[in-house]
This record gives structure tokens, C-alpha cells and sequence, in this order.
């Protein structure tokens, strides 16, 4: 592989979270070609470890580390501390991107359980994590933050109110910490993906499809498309932009 003319995160070490599957695995596999060291995470070992192959066969550097994020508030500094020791140095590029993902219901549908792990996995974790992860951002000289939100948390949605709600949340997070973080040099934004096709939701995308059948580009998106965002949000080309919620979307939020 020779990347090396158009590499734009040599030297940048990162953790993608949620990157065992779908975006987030594009993600990682994106980052990783930019240059930078990538510790792929999520709670699937070894969906993980193919991911760190994956990389590593086309000449990248990448490292697995297991967290589940539901779990009580140690997973969060835990896996901050295991990504550092795996970088061997802090993380200063944080891609927040795991997520509990709700299947279409009503607000009927909604229980204790469930509305308890959606706030835990889509909003506690990110917020714990980043919180973990900051300090040593900072005394490596900054970074940058994006957040995978969504377009279920700029629009409401008959059917995903409580996935919404979580990713308005995250939304939220992504220019609260944008404020927060700009004086210490980390910049914070956040990806909005429309309806995306992975292989892993590949019996829903003839539902995408057509959700997205009358949007500017009349199809899905991919999650290559969504990762070259990240990539680009979190490179130095990037540097002017703070706080935004871009949306990948093919134009289905800026267009009725
Ligand atoms: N696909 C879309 O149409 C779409 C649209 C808009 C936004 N998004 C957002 O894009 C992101 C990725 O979605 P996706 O479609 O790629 O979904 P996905 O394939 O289901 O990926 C979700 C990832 O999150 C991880 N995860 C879930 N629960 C976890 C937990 N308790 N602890 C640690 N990791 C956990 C999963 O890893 P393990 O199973 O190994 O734990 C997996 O890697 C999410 O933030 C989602 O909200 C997706």
C-alpha cells in the first residue's frame, strides 16, 4: 500500500468505539488508511479482531480493545486507560461511535430496561468516555472529538422517539464540548447520517431504500460515505470547523 502522498492523520492515535461492525468498522478502517494508529473497540471480540486483520492486511496499525459500554461507570475510564496503554500514548482523535440501535416503535413499546440501556450506550458512555479520554487530549497538545449522531436526532420520527432522543443528546454533547474544549485545542463535531447500508442491517435495505427514494440522492448512503466525513472532520482540513452536525444524508434533512 502507498498512501503516504495523501495521509492525513499520520502520527494521530485513535479510538473508534462501536467499530466491531457496520460505520463505525468503516470508520476505523478509514482512519487507519489516513494513517493513523486505531484502537477498534466494541463488545464483540472476535467481529474486533477481524477488523484489526482487516487493517493490518492492507498495511495499517491497529489494535482491539473489548469494552461494554452498558456497563456501570468504570467501563468508560477503563477503556480509556487500555486504549492509551495500546497507543502507547493518549488518545487525541475520539470517535464516538457506538450505539444501542432501536428497531421502529412506538412510545407505548418503551420500558424501564430499555430506556435505561438507550441512555447508557448512546449518551452516558460518550459523555464518560470523553471525559476519561480529555485530560490526556490535552496534555498531548489536543485533538479532536466527532460524534456519530443521526438524522433521528434532527427530525422528529413516528417511530424512533427514544433513539431520537438519545442522539439529540449527542448532539447536544458534540457543541456543548465544542464550546468547552476549543480553549484547550480539542475540536468537537459530529457526523448525522441518514438511512446507511451496512452489512449487517442488509435485511433492511430495501426499507432504506425506500426511505430515502425521494431525497436529493434518491438512495442510501454507505458507510464509506460516512467514515470520508469523519475522516475529513476530524483532519487538519478541518481546522475552522467546531461544533457542526454534518449531516451524510444525500440532502434528506436540508430538503422536504
Ligand atoms: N445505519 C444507519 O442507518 C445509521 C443512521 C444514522 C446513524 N447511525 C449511527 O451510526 C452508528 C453506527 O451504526 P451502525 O449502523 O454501524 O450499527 P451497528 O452495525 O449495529 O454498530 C453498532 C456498534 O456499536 C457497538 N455497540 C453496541 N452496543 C455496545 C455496547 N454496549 N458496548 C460497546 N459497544 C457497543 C457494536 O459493537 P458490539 O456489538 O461488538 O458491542 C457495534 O460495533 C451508531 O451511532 C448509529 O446510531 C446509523
Amino acid at each position: 500500500m502507498n498512501h503516504t502522498a495523501t495521509q492525513r492523520l499520520t502520527g494521530r492515535r485513535a479510538l473508534v468505539t462501536g467499530s466491531t461492525s457496520g460505520i463505525g468498522r468503516a470508520i476505523a478502517i478509514a482512519l487507519a488508511r489516513e494513517g493513523a494508529t486505531v484502537v477498534v473497540s466494541g463488545r464483540g471480540k472476535g467481529a474486533g479482531e477481524a477488523v484489526v486483520e482487516a487493517i493490518r492486511a492492507t498495511g495499517g496499525v491497529a489494535h482491539f480493545v473489548r469494552a461494554d459500554l452498558a456497563e456501570s461507570g468504570s467501563a468508560a475510564p477503563e477503556l480509556a486507560r487500555a486504549a492509551a496503554a495500546a497507543l502507547d500514548g493518549p488518545v487525541d482523535l475520539l470517535v464516538n461511535n457506538a450505539a444501542l440501535l432501536i428497531p421502529a416503535q412506538s412510545l407505548l413499546d418503551v420500558d424501564e430496561t430499555l430506556a435505561d440501556l438507550a441512555l447508557a450506550v448512546n449518551v452516558k458512555a460518550p459523555a464518560l468516555l470523553t471525559a476519561a479520554i480529555t485530560p490526556g487530549m490535552v496534555a498531548a497538545g489536543g485533538g479532536a472529538i466527532v460524534n456519530t449522531g443521526s438524522l433521528s436526532g434532527l427530525a422528529g420520527n413516528a417511530v424512533s422517539a427514544l433513539y431520537g432522543a438519545t442522539k439529540a443528546a449527542l448532539h447536544s454533547l458534540t457543541t456543548s464540548w465544542a464550546a468547552e474544549l476549543a480553549p484547550r485545542a480539542i475540536r468537537v463535531n459530529a457526523v448525522a447520517p441518514g438511512p446507511t447500508m451496512t452489512d449487517e442491517n442488509a435485511s433492511y435495505h430495501e426499507t432504506l431504500r425506500s426511505l430515502a427514494a425521494s431525497t436529493p440522492d434518491r438512495r442510501p448512503g454507505t458507510a464509506a460515505e460516512v467514515a470520508a466525513a469523519v475522516v475529513f472532520l476530524a483532519s487538519a482540513e478541518a481546522a475552522h470547523i467546531h461544533g457542526a452536525i454534518l449531516p451524510v444524508d444525500g440532502g434528506h434533512q436540508a430538503v422536504r
